[in-house]
């Protein structure tokens, strides 16, 4: 599959399948994610993957945008790592980071024939007290991931509704 095609494939999926994700296609997806680029390489990212009963009945407890995915991943990165940008004080790239390697792990999913959530309608401290994540982990979003539902797990209208090029797009 083309790039551009899989990045058509992906959607939104917020009901899947009870199907478990294959140990080998998880650890493809992680991998994807890995060989992804960040500021000055220093990989501030931090993934923990959510897949025990007790951890997904915290993730579903703290917040319903796990949906009932078997694997939800959740995105974090480490502030003693991160890359600080000493010529814009107040600024590192931790979410950039993350996001590029959540990016990479989402149309990876998707080329294996799962689909993916990105989800950030949570409370951030609902999820940082259920899992009692460190002061120096700061959670960007969470990834619901697994086999789409074939009827429930369908795209949104939303994922049909995209602004023109125009709008988006300024030649300078
Ligand atoms: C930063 C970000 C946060 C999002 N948070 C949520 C969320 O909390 N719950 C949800 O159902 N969808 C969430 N989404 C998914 C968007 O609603 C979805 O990407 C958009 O409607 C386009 O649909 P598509 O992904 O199917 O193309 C989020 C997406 C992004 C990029």
């Amino acid at each position: 599959m083309s790039v551009i095609d899989l990045m058509k494939e992906r959607y939104s999926c917020r009901c899947f399948l009870e199907r478990q994700v294959e140990p080998e296609k998880l650890e493809a997806v992680l991998n994807a994610g890995r060989i992804a680029p960040t500021a000055v390489n220093y990989q501030p990212q931090r993934v923990y993957v959510i897949q025990s009963d007790e951890g997904l009945a915290k993730i579903r407890q703290a917040t319903r945008m796990a949906f009932n995915a078997p694997v939800v991943l959740m995105f974090c990165y480490d502030d003693r790592v991160v890359w600080n940008n000493k010529r814009d004080p107040g600024y590192n790239s931790g979410e950039m980071d993350v996001s590029i390697v959540a990016t990479h792990m989402m149309l990876a999913a998707t080329e294996l024939g799962l689909q993916t959530l990105w989800a950030r309608g949570y409370a951030t401290k609902d999820i940082v007290e259920a899992f009692n994540l460190p002061e120096h982990m700061h959670l960007v979003c969470i990834m619901p991931i697994g086999y789409p539902d074939p009827e429930k797990g369908k795209p949104s209208p939303k994922h049909f509704d995209r602004r023109s090029l125009e709008e988006q797009v300024t030649y300078l």
